[in-house]
C-alpha cells in the first residue's frame, strides 16, 4: 500500500486496527476527517463484534465517506487463549448500534492483518504509528512474526485497560483487553525497553469515561454539517427512533450512537456515550492534547477474580523499567471542540 505521494508532508501514517464497535466508527471518522491522518491500512480484530462483521463495517464506513483506496484487512478471528466473546448488547447487533449502512462495494484485502503490520512497519522504520481500539490479538501476533516490530514502529497508542478505575467489563477489567489478556500481556512485554519517546500511549478508562458525549454534541456536529432538520437525540424519544437528518454521516452517526447512549443509560451512567476511540486516536495525531505518567504495565493471567485487569507499576516496586506511558488527564472539552470541528466540515463536504 503506497500512502498517497500528493499527501502534505507533514502527515501522521497510521497503521489503525480496530474492533468496530461505534466508538470505532467515530474514530475512522475522526481520522478521514483529519488531514493530517495519512490511514495506511485498517485491520480487524474480533472484539465489539466477530471480526467479518468488524470488516464489513469498516468497508461500508469508507463507501459511505467516498473517502480513498485503504486496505482494510482482517486478523484474528478469534482470541490467542480464550474464546471470543462480544458484546452486541453494547453495540448493536452489526456492532453500528441503530445505523444501517449501504453494503460496501470496496473489497477485502487478501491479506492477514499480521501480514500488513509486518510489511507495512518493515517498509517505513520509524515512520508509523499504530493506533489499537479493540483487543490486542492482532498486534499480539504480528509480533510474534516480527519481534521487532515494537522498534519499527515511530508510537504506539492504544484504548484499553483501567488502572485507578473500575472496570467495564469485569470490576478490574476493560473489555479490550478483558478480550484477549493473554495478547495484552505479549504486547506490553514486548514493548518494554524502548526509548521515552517511543513507550506506547495508553488511553484508559480512567480518562476515556470522562468522554462523555451528549445529544448536545451530536446536535452541534449536526449544525455544522449543515444536516436539516436540527438533529436532536432525546432519552424520551420512541424505543427504535431513527434520524432523518438530511445529511448522510450525520444520520448514521446518530444512529450509531444513539443506540450506545440508551445502552450507557440503561447501565446508570447517564444518557451519554463514551468515546473510548476517538479519543485515542486524536491522542495518536496529537499527544499534546493528553497529560501521561510513566509506568510499569503488566496484565494479571492467572487471577479468579482479577485475569485481564491492567496493574501499574507508578513507583518502580517492581525493579522494572517503564514500559508505557498512561493518560491521566485531558481536556474533554478540548477534544469534543477538535471532534466537531473536524468531522462536521467533513460530513457537511461527504453530503
Ligand atoms: O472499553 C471500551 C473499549 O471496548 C472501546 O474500544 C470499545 O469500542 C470496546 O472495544
Ligand atoms: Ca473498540
Amino acid at each position: 500500500m503506497i500512502s498517497d505521494p500528493s499527501a502534505p508532508t507533514d502527515t501522521i501514517p497510521l497503521i489503525v486496527d480496530v474492533d468496530t464497535g461505534i466508538d470505532d466508527s467515530l474514530a475512522l471518522l475522526y481520522l478521514m476527517a483529519s488531514p493530517e491522518a495519512d490511514i495506511l491500512a485498517i485491520t480487524c480484530t474480533a472484539g465489539n463484534v466477530p471480526a467479518r462483521q468488524v470488516a464489513t463495517n469498516n468497508l461500508a464506513w469508507l463507501d459511505l465517506c467516498a473517502y480513498r483506496d485503504v486496505e482494510v484487512a482482517i486478523g484474528a478471528e478469534v482470541p490467542i487463549v480464550q474464546p471470543l466473546m462480544t458484546t452486541e448488547e453494547t453495540h448493536g447487533p452489526q456492532g453500528i448500534g441503530y445505523a444501517e449502512l449501504p453494503a460496501p462495494n470496496r473489497p477485502l484485502s487478501t491479506r492477514h492483518a499480521t501480514a500488513v503490520w509486518c510489511s507495512l512497519a518493515r517498509s517505513r522504520p520509524g515512520e508509523i504509528t499504530g493506533l489499537v481500539t479493540g483487543p490486542l490479538t492482532n498486534l499480539a501476533l504480528a509480533i510474534k512474526l516480527d519481534p521487532e516490530l515494537p522498534r519499527l514502529l515511530k508510537r504506539l497508542v492504544v484504548m484499553g485497560g483501567a488502572f485507578n478505575h473500575a472496570g467495564n467489563t469485569r470490576p478490574t477489567t476493560e473489555w479490550n483487553i478483558a478480550v484477549d489478556p493473554d495478547a495484552a500481556k505479549i504486547v506490553f512485554d514486548a514493548f518494554s525497553g524502548l526509548p521515552a519517546d517511543r513507550r506506547p500511549i495508553i488511553c484508559a478508562l480512567d480518562v476515556t469515561e470522562r468522554i462523555e458525549m451528549t445529544p448536545e454534541h451530536v446536535a452541534e456536529l449536526a449544525r455544522v454539517a449543515g444536516s436539516v432538520p436540527a438533529e436532536v437525540i432525546s432519552r424520551e424519544d420512541p424505543a427504535g427512533t431513527r434520524s432523518s437528518a438530511s445529511n448522510r454521516v450525520v444520520r448514521h452517526l446518530s444512529d450509531a450512537v444513539r443506540f450506545y447512549m440508551e445502552f450507557h443509560a440503561s447501565h446508570d451512567q447517564g444518557f451519554l456515550a463514551h468515546m473510548h476511540d476517538p479519543f485515542a486516536a486524536a491522542v495518536a495525531l496529537d499527544a499534546s492534547l493528553a497529560e501521561f505518567m510513566a509506568a510499569t504495565v503488566d496484565v494479571e493471567i492467572d487471577g479468579t477474580l482479577t485475569r485481564g485487569q491492567t496493574v501499574a507499576d507508578w513507583r518502580g516496586m517492581w525493579g522494572r523499567p517503564p514500559n508505557v506511558d498512561v493518560v491521566i488527564n485531558t481536556d474533554p472539552a478540548e477534544f469534543f471542540r477538535r471532534l466537531i470541528d473536524r468531522v462536521g466540515p467533513y460530513a457537511r463536504a461527504v453530503g
